[in-house]
């Protein structure tokens, strides 16, 4: 079996046959029609308090108000020492919240289709996750620098896929300068100048910035043959009224630095551009709200994205990137993993592992440090 290689939009392998050992992520193999990808529904949301605790509703949601100024002089600087209370990245979560989510939330999930469907589970959905694991899917093709680490178990016929850092990552997470620490604040900084906590109020930027506290919305989709149910956190919502409801009503904010020459277009276009797209496209998230700045973390100028005309907009664009290879790996990668973690057991973790230039592989660990799910049996989850 070693050497062999699941192939992307080859003949489909007879059920008999053992998985392939490897997923192949070069471009142009997925370079084909872009998937079936459903429109993405939102089944539910959770709120994250300041102190990371978990709430069945939207009290985090905030409401987007428009600067007064398309140039607004913001200080991303402003309140990091003194007013800042930073989430503890040393803790991994893993799934939890989502597990939470859905205990509290399963009559919602018992669709129509389930009873009809050919491959019956419990939850009537095939991949449970994070929206941030997808967008690493999505963009794998084209990275280059950073590798990932996903774990993934089969329990009551649903796939749980959750990421793991890579040794790679703690590094570079232990290793911060100051600087870096610093501007990684800028980002919610921003939102703070950007959003308040009801339609009727304004930002207050006098108050703390408290990375704790998130507002997640809980969508569930279809790409190709894989149902997806995922979350992933909203920065804010239009706060007319009148506006669609949920995901159409969600806005994603944004930080970069201000374009100034070609080359940094250009960089914006192939590198950014495709993150901010694969992150907000994946949960029907139609816009971005991006505050350029200077290097001293003074936003100069603010500008909308809107998703549908993304791809429009990098098409003249040299070596850039394409959705549709983004779309084709994930639905590829989802098909690879279906086909190797096969036994249904919470105690079973496949570790899909994948470092820029190299094949998707994967191993294999029992009761290990890398099992993520409840394992008693009678758990609501499976029962
Ligand atoms: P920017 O988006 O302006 O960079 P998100 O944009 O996903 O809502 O995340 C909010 C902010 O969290 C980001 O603002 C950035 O400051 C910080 N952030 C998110 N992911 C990060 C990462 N992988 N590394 C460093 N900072 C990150
Ligand atoms: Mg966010
Ligand atoms: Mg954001």
């Amino acid at each position: 079996r070693p050497g062999q290689n699941h192939h992307p939009a080859g003949p489909s392998t007879p059920p008999s046959s053992p998985p392939t050992q490897s997923l192949s992520v070069q471009r142009q193999l997925y370079e084909r029609d872009f998937p079936l990808y459903k429109q993405p529904v939102e089944v539910g949301h959770f709120s994250l308090d300041s102190e990371r605790r978990f709430f069945n509703d939207a009290r985090q949601l905030r409401y987007y108000v428009e600067p007064e100024k398309s140039c607004p002089n913001f200080d991303l600087r402003d309140g990091y020492r003194g007013r800042f209370v930073k989430r503890d990245d040393r803790v991994k979560e893993k799934l939890d919240h989502i597990l939470r989510w859905i205990l509290a939330n399963r009559s919602k999930l018992q669709s129509k289709d389930t009873a009809a469907s050919s491959s019956p589970c419990a939850l009537g959905v095939d991949i449970v996750t994070w929206r941030g694991h997808l967008t690493k899917l999505l963009t794998t093709p084209y990275e280059t620098r950073e590798g990932w680490l996903l774990a993934v178990t089969r329990m009551g016929g649903t796939l749980y896929i959750s990421e793991v850092e890579t040794e790679a990552a703690r590094r570079d997470r232990e290793n911060r300068t100051e600087r870096h620490e610093e501007m990684m604040y800028w980002g919610y900084k921003f939102e703070q100048y950007t959003c308040a906590d009801d339609a009727q109020s304004l930002p207050d930027p006098g108050g703390v910035v408290n990375t704790n506290e998130a507002f997640c919305t809980v969508v569930q989709t279809r790409l190709a043959e894989h149902r997806l149910l995922f979350s992933g956190e909203v920065d804010c919502r239009d706060k007319d009224p009148k506006a669609p409801s949920p995901p159409a009503n969600y806005i994603e904010m944004k930080t970069s630095l201000e374009i100034s020459t070609p080359k940094q277009r250009s960089n914006f276009y192939r590198f950014k551009l495709l993150k901010w797209w694969a992150q907000s496209f994946l949960p029907g998230v139609p816009r971005i709200v991006a505050g350029f700045r200077d290097h001293d973390g003074v936003v100069v100028s603010v500008e909308t994205y809107h998703i549908s005309k993304i791809s429009q907009l990098i098409k003249n664009e040299t070596n850039c990137w394409k959705p549709t290879v983004c779309m084709n790996f994930c639905c590829e990668f989802l098909s690879f993993v279906k086909s190797v973690v096969t036994e249904d057991n919470p105690r079973v973790v496949h570790l899909f592992s994948w470092d820029p230039h190299r094949d998707v592989t994967y191993s294999i660990h029992s009761d290990s440090q890398y099992s993520f799910l409840p394992d008693c049996s009678d758990h609501a989850v499976v029962s």
